[in-house]
């Protein structure tokens, strides 16, 4: 039999009404930031990765999906959304844009050729937001606060906001001096591949999960105390922001992220629930003033972060919290054959008018069609035989109470308009 391709997952049945509601919920959130979309490809010129994520990152050098296409072009399916948000900025000229700065949110499929374990997928799903224009702390401060309300929506409470800084190029060259002269001696100690990053990106070296516990690492100096006052200045200001949200958080020197682009303000949400595995960071992001530039645009800072799905339902689960109930207005059960055509237009006529219906496709008897509108969910059923059909008067069961209604056809909108609505509002 053909199997899906490991890493990937299907989505169907309740799981499919969880994403749906998910997703509802985070398009209406950035309509109340009012944040506007963009979509980018799934596939992009492979270069596009290589100089905005970082050649040195483990997602560039080890985990990328590449292909050379027809036209014999080295192409990269996006292992993040960030680098083909900035190319789009800069390609469709959005620096331009009289009302800055830029607020953007994408949500899409990202793809990664990591080891699958659990939160840990080959295709998985990110809801992103990238932010142009803007050097304010208060811009910080908003993004990390995006992920914070959302959470707080679904009522998660095991989540813990961890922040850092990077600083700005002065404080990360001071800062990568020190790691240099850190590691210097320990170079023996360390994996090959820290050693490459020793020359080429000495801080990817703290993010490294082969040498993670080595002694060096832990004593390693930390950023906080190489931060200039510009730095400093703006990483203050993000925390009483944040202070100014209510919104609770860790400063943590470990947070440094995977990827090169960020300067100055970092950070990471975790599901701090007891025995919730090692993939536990629910979402990440940063500040990346520089990022811009390094993909051909002028200089413009740039802030942003994106949340994973599949962690998220883990979480979700975790935590027994259910989103996204299965629903139905009406279940329709024709009587008798001579009924159907009756029925069927009934049905359409009724989702024309703004009600979720359906009815009966596989010709059950009475009791089969009542378990299946208990299966739906279904908040009334209504059954048509030839007396309904005659003399126009239907039957109406609200499937919770019990309660039946005889209702004319011409009066069935304004007595769905009214029960429906009643029971929304409930
Ligand atoms: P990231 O930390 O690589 O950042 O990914 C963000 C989130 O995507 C993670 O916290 C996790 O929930 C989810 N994720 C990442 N890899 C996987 C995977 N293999 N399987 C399942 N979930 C995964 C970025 O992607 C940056 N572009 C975030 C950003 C936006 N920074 C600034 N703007």
């Amino acid at each position: 039999m053909l199997q899906k391709p490991k890493g990937t997952y299907d989505v169907y049945g309740s799981n499919g009404i969880k994403i749906l509601y998910l997703e509802n919920l985070l398009r209406s959130l950035m309509d109340k930031y009012h944040y506007e979309y963009v979509r980018t490809p799934i596939f992009e010129a492979s270069e596009l990765f290589h100089r905005g994520v970082g050649e040195t990152t483990d997602i560039v050098s080890k985990e990328t999906y590449d292909f050379i296409d027809r036209g014999n072009r080295n192409m990269t399916l996006r292992p993040e959304g960030t680098a083909g948000v900035v190319r789009s900025y800069i390609e469709n000229k959005m620096y331009g844009n009289p009302s800055q700065p830029v607020k953007t949110w994408y949500m899409g499929p990202m793809y990664r050729y990591e080891r699958p374990q659990s939160g840990r997928f080959r295709e998985f799903y990110q809801f992103g937001v990238e932010v142009f224009g803007s050097e304010d702390p208060m811009m910080d401060a908003e993004i990390i606060s995006i992920p914070v309300n959302f959470y707080r929506m679904l009522g998660l409470k095991g989540i813990k906001v961890n922040i850092n800084s990077l600083g700005d190029q002065e404080s990360r060259n001071a800062y990568r001096d020190a790691l240099l002269k850190h590691f210097e001696p320990h170079l023996d100690e360390l994996c090959e591949d820290c050693k490459i990053r020793y020359s080429k990106n000495p801080l990817r070296i703290l993010d490294c999960k082969v040498d993670h516990d080595l002694d060096c690492m832990k004593n390693a100096p930390k950023i906080s105390d190489y931060l200039n006052d510009a730095s400093r200045k703006h990483f203050e200001k993000v925390q009483q922001y944040l202070d100014a949200l209510e919104i609770p958080y860790q400063v943590n020197p470990n947070v440094v992220r995977g990827l090169d682009y960020y300067t100055h303000t970092v950070f990471e949400v975790e599901a701090s629930v007891e025995g919730f595995g090692s993939q536990n960071v629910l979402c990440g992001g940063g500040r990346y003033n520089h990022l811009v530039e390094t993909i051909g645009g002028p200089s413009t800072p740039g802030v942003g972060f994106a949340l994973g799905f599949e962690r998220l339902l883990t979480a979700l689960e975790f935590e027994q919290i259910e989103v996204g109930d299965e629903h139905l207005d009406l279940y329709v059960i024709p009587m008798e054959e001579e009924i159907r055509p009756y029925a069927f237009a009934l049905t359409q006529s009724l989702r024309m008018n703004g009600f979720s219906v359906d009815m009966d496709y596989m010709n059950r008897n009475l009791k089969g069609n009542f378990k299946q509108a208990d299966r739906f969910q279904a908040s009334y059923v209504m059954i048509i035989g030839t007396t309904e059909m005659e003399t126009n008067i239907l039957t109406l069961k609200n499937n919770q109470t019990q309660e039946e209604y005889k209702i004319k056809t011409d009066d069935l909108i304004l007595f769905l308009d009214e029960h429906i609505k009643e029971e929304h509002d409930e």
